[in-house]
């Protein structure tokens, strides 16, 4: 099954992407992280992602396309896929139907999580993950067993993203509002989207996923 996860910044894509990898062998794609991991290595990618991305913009189309596309040609997402952070713009949606035809893939569902904005700010700004194998916590809502302490591999190391701050937090949601939500009516006329209520907890919205894909 190969799906999309879309939302707003905070939304709970990461969250839900990992949990759906961890309990159906699908393989999370998130542009967000593939972006992250080249301004960390210093390509040419990553050098002109870096100010963009702290800025809260959108790095171009055409950047973003060839790098989803490349993705999907490896291996390991013969099993599903999770799109995480793409398609993010009208041109990169329509891009990506382009390029599913040819490599002869079919897009299952486009999950809507729905999250008042008044509550994204809180859960960016209190995000951090592990900084040995990037499990991720929150201060509030997801704090490991013990302090200090990751659940996952047991590193006391822990990093938080440079644009995870509340003035770059307005400009991804202005991104997301002026260029991503257009998308929204592209995917509920195709007859994929489904929504799924952001707002709960992070259990109750992994079971209202669950439900949906079956
Ligand atoms: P990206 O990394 O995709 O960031 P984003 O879309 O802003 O989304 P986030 O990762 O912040 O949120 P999330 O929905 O994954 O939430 P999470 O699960 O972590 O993109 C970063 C940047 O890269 C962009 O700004 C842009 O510059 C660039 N970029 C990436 N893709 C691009 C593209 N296609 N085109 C152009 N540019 C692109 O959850 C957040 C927190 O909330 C966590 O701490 C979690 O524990 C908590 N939480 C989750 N669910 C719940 C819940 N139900 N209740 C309470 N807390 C919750
Ligand atoms: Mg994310």
């Amino acid at each position: 099954m190969n799906i999309i996860l879309l939302g707003p910044p905070g939304a709970g894509k990461g969250t839900q992407a990992k949990r759906l990898e961890t309990e159906r062998g699908m393989i999370q794609l998130s542009t967000g992280d593939m972006l992250r991991a080249a301004v960390a290595a210093g390509t040419a990618l990553g050098q002109k992602a870096k100010s963009i991305m702290e800025a809260g913009q959108l790095v171009p189309d055409d950047l973003m396309i060839g790098l989803i596309s490349e993705r999907l040609d490896q291996d390991d997402t013969k099993n599903g896929f999770i799109l995480d952070g793409f398609p993010r713009t009208t041109a990169q949606a329509e891009a990506l139907d382009v390029m599913l035809e040819k490599k002869g893939l079919k897009l299952d569902y486009v999950l809507q999580l729905v999250v008042d904005d008044a509550a994204l700010t809180g859960r960016i700004v209190g995000r951090y993950t592990c900084a040995k194998c990037g499990k991720g916590y929150h201060d509030e809502f997801e704090k490991p067993a013990i302090d200090g302490v990751c659940d996952a591999c047991g590193s006391t190391e822990f990093k938080r993203r440079a644009d995870d701050n509340a003035e770059t937090v307005m400009s991804r949601l202005e991104a997301y509002h002026g260029q991503t939500a257009p998308i929204i009516p592209y995917y509920k006329q195709a007859g994929k989207l489904k929504t799924v209520d952001g707002m709960a907890e992070i259990d109750e919205v992994t079971r209202e996923i669950k439900a949906i894909l079956g």
